[in-house]
């Protein structure tokens, strides 16, 4: 097949964690996104730009995430052109929707796109953890894999890295709330226990597990019990202004469950059908403002099972 040179690639947001899940569970979904567009050019290296809203955002090839894996990429393969890379970041960073993970993700998916020899989905994930790991202090990969991959993934072990994607029936519907404010994933991750009780290693062993039979059997309220999260939230809740109200707000609207996603201040809640997600999505957007004057956005979305998607554009 001819190798394409542009290419276009749309990497979606995802929530990580799903409360109980710290750092192994992770669900793609429809939007928001991050979209790199690669192509080929004579001169070799990387050039990269970005457009923007987001004024936090690095946009100087060193610090960018997107460039970063990039480079690596390209420090590895050598390949006998450069790659002129331009990030469209529509995801605002540290708002636990797996911004970092989107960019990575969609760098790597457009580089290897171009790649004479490219790799398979799987081998793509090292590079979007050193993003991960550039971006947050640490290669956690509950953000990366489903957003490359798909659907809803389990990461059953780190050393080494086993990904485990979760058959899910597709009925569950997910609500997300992304206040605007943000949190940096390493203060988050900084704040947690380093040791936790065996009652509350119990406690959580039992939840991940009954989320995992949850999302492949598409009970809702079992998902939605079992996002209950004894570790985590506990501790990062007081980050979020309103987290309590919100939570309630979400239950009483008609949500199964409620937490952060990520490392917040974005939350999740899980329902078992469209129109409750609305209602649900609604009931949180107006606690956030009304408990802590803060403004949000709201996704109503299934699990997205194609993950970061790749476009040729077709050359002029
Ligand atoms: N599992 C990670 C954390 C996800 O909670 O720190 C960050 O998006």
């Amino acid at each position: 097949m001819i190798r394409p040179r542009k290419v276009s690639v749309f990497a979606p947001a995802t929530i990580a964690n799903l409360g109980s899940g710290f750092d192994v569970l992770g669900i793609a979904i429809d939007a928001p996104g991050d979209v790199v567009v690669a192509q080929r050019q004579a001169a070799p290296g990387l050039t990269f730009s970005m457009t923007t809203k987001h004024a936090d955002v690095p946009s100087d090839a060193q610090s960018n995430v997107a460039a970063y894996v990039a480079q690596l990429m390209l420090d590895e393969f050598k390949i006998p052109f450069g790659i002129g890379m331009r990030l469209y970041k529509r995801m605002p960073i540290g708002s636990g929707l797996g911004s970092s993970a989107a960019s990575s993700v969609a760098s790597a998916v457009a580089v290897n796109a171009l790649l004479p020899v490219p790799l398979d989905r799987r081998g793509l994930l090292r590079f979007a953890l050193e993003g991960e790991r550039k971006a947050s202090g640490s290669p956690h990969a509950d953000n990366a894999a489903p957003c490359l991959l798909g659907g809803a993934c389990l990461i059953r072990k780190y050393d080494p890295l086993d990904v485990i994607p979760i058959p899910i029936k597709q009925s569950l519907v997910w609500v997300v709330a992304h206040p605007h404010t943000s949190i940096r994933t390493e203060d988050a991750r900084n704040m947690l226990p380093k040791a936790i009780t065996l009652q509350t290693a119990i406690r959580q062993w039992g939840n991940i597990s009954g989320l995992t039979i949850g999302l492949a059997s598409g009970d809702a309220a079992l998902v939605g019990a079992c996002v209950e999260d004894a570790v985590a939230e506990p501790v990062r809740a007081n980050l979020i202004p309103g987290f309590a109200e919100v939570k309630e707000a979400a239950l009483r609207a008609g949500a199964h469950g409620c937490s952060i996603s990520g490392s917040g201040p974005s939350m999740f809640a899980v329902t078992a059908s469209v129109r409750v997600a609305h209602a649900v999505a609604r009931a949180m957007q107006k606690t956030f403002w009304g408990a802590a004057g803060i403004a949000c956005d709201t996704y109503v979305s299934g699990i997205n099972r194609r993950g970061a998607t790749v476009r040729r554009v077709p050359p002029r």
